[in-house]
């Protein structure tokens, strides 16, 4: 847990417009998809698609679409169930950010 908050202290300070109060809500978005997408954006598995480095409004539209129903897909459904617009957009902005592989 503690290197989770290091890393994610670290990405703070490289990543402008993340400030006070509004990364640690960040942070615990993205440690919900970390088992699965994994802190790197790389998929833990094979049916799991890698988030590093794809383009941020794709992965802002799949966010809305899967929590409209538009795609298809129950974990994906639940994980944004209750998302506002603003994680979505910082979802997408962390995770594009990330180098691809
Ligand atoms: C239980 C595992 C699991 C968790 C947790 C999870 N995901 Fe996913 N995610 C998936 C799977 C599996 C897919 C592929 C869905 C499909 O086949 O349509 C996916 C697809 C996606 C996609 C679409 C990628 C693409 O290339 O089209 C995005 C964006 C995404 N997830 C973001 C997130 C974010 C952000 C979180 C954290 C809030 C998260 N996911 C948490 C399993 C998960």
């Amino acid at each position: 847990m503690r290197c989770i908050f290091l890393f994610l202290a670290l990405l703070c300070c490289v990543t402008p417009g993340w400030v006070g109060a509004s990364w640690a809500m960040d942070g615990d978005l993205i440690a919900g998809c970390a088992p699965c997408h994994g802190l790197d954006g790389i998929g833990r598995d094979a049916e799991i698609p890698n988030l590093a480095g794809q383009n941020e409004a794709y992965l802002f539209n799949q966010l809305r679409a899967f929590r409209a129903g538009r795609r298809a897909h129950q974990e994906m459904q639940y994980m944004s169930r209750h998302m506002t617009e603003l994680e979505m957009q910082s979802l997408a902005a962390y995770f594009s950010s990330l180098p691809p592989r």
